[in-house]
């Protein structure tokens, strides 16, 4: 496995959150070096694809939407060779049938992930991980551990 770098320092790096989502494109040159460096047998599967969403984002390219969404990148970075598959990691807390729903044409169905980094504050602190934009039990966990133990300054895993 390549590492983006440590959560605990450069959260914002590992998973690219909404105030700096720019930093997703140092993870496809990563990807691609990888891909590059290894025999093609050895599938490499890329991260960090969840910022895009349906290309309603904080991304600075003034392309149309279409251009900056988890499918066009994903698609993009498969037939350009950066990686073989892609990996989706909070789009799928926010919504585990986004696949599903694109398949069946209905994007405007999907819970799109904000990016807010919020599940990670759960994990960071030792509690079950969710969604805390789309799920209730997440937001209301969100809310009691932010009562009971105040609010955290910084993300530090
Ligand atoms: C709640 C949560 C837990 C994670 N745990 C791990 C982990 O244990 N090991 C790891 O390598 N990455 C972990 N990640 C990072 C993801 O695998 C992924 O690389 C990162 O979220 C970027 O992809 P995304 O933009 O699709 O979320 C975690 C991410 C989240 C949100
Ligand atoms: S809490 Fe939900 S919306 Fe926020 S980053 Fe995590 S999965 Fe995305």
């Amino acid at each position: 496995m390549v590492s983006a770098g440590c959560p605990s320092i450069t959260l914002a790096l590992s998973q690219p959150d909404r105030r700096i989502p720019d930093q997703v494109y140092l993870h496809y040159t990563f990807q691609k070096i990888v891909n590059d460096s290894l025999d093609p047998e050895i599938v490499v599967i890329g991260s960090a694809y969840s910022i895009f969403r349906d290309g309603v984002n904080n991304l600075q390219p003034q392309v149309p939407k279409e251009q900056k969404s988890i499918t066009y990148w994903g698609n993009k970075n498969i037939s350009d060779g950066v990686c073989d598959m892609i990996a989706i990691g909070r789009q799928t807390l926010a919504d585990c049938y986004m696949p599903k729903k694109l398949i069946e044409g209905k994007p405007d169905d999907v819970n799109w992930c904000i990016a807010c980094d919020n599940c990670v504050e759960l994990l960071i602190r030792q509690k079950a991980v969710g969604c805390t934009t789309y799920e209730k039990e997440a937001k209301q966990a969100l809310r009691d551990v932010r009562k009971n133990e105040g609010s955290m300054k910084w993300k530090l895993t």
